[in-house]
């Protein structure tokens, strides 16, 4: 599958017509890692956006504390990186590959200028954001 096939299958983006997938697959880059490889740091300043495109990462937060806490597994069609890039705030979590995994990658700067000027993008983000926040409160209701 070439880049903008890759794109047309992960749910946020599968409303966008050809050309556009056509533009987004030029701003990605494809980033391999190996199981255990950390791909973002928990309270380090953000640089981009991911999709995994094969493999699966856990999000865990809490690492250095001594007292880590999995918040989610995500694999294939399934982003992450988001957050820090919306807030201007540092990483949330951790996001370490537990498979040898591929995602494309997109500069924070990109991620920003795709949501200000399409809003089906994200919708379709801030839905996905909306659901994991309910499963994380549905897990941890206190
Ligand atoms: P960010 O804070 O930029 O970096 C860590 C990422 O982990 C975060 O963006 C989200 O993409 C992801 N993340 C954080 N909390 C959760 C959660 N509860 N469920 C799924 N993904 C999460």
């Amino acid at each position: 599958m070439d880049r903008k096939e890759i794109l047309a299958s992960v749910p946020i983006f599968s409303g966008l017509a050809g050309k556009h997938l056509k533009q987004l697959s030029k701003l990605m880059v494809p980033r391999s890692f190996k199981a255990g490889d950390a791909i973002v740091h928990e309270k380090d300043q953000p640089a981009a956006f991911f999709i995994v495109v094969s493999g699966k990462v856990e999000v865990v937060r809490g690492e250095a504390g001594g007292k880590p806490q999995v918040l989610a597994t995500l694999g294939p069609g399934e982003f992450f990186g988001e957050m820090a890039l919306f807030e201007g705030y540092p990483r949330s979590a951790t996001v370490r590959a537990i498979e040898d995994t591929e995602c494309l990658a997109m500069t924070g700067w990109d991620f920003r200028a795709e949501l200000s000027t399409d809003a089906e993008i994200t919708m379709a983000v801030l839905e996905t954001v909306v659901r994991r926040l309910r499963e994380l409160e549905e897990r941890h209701p206190e």
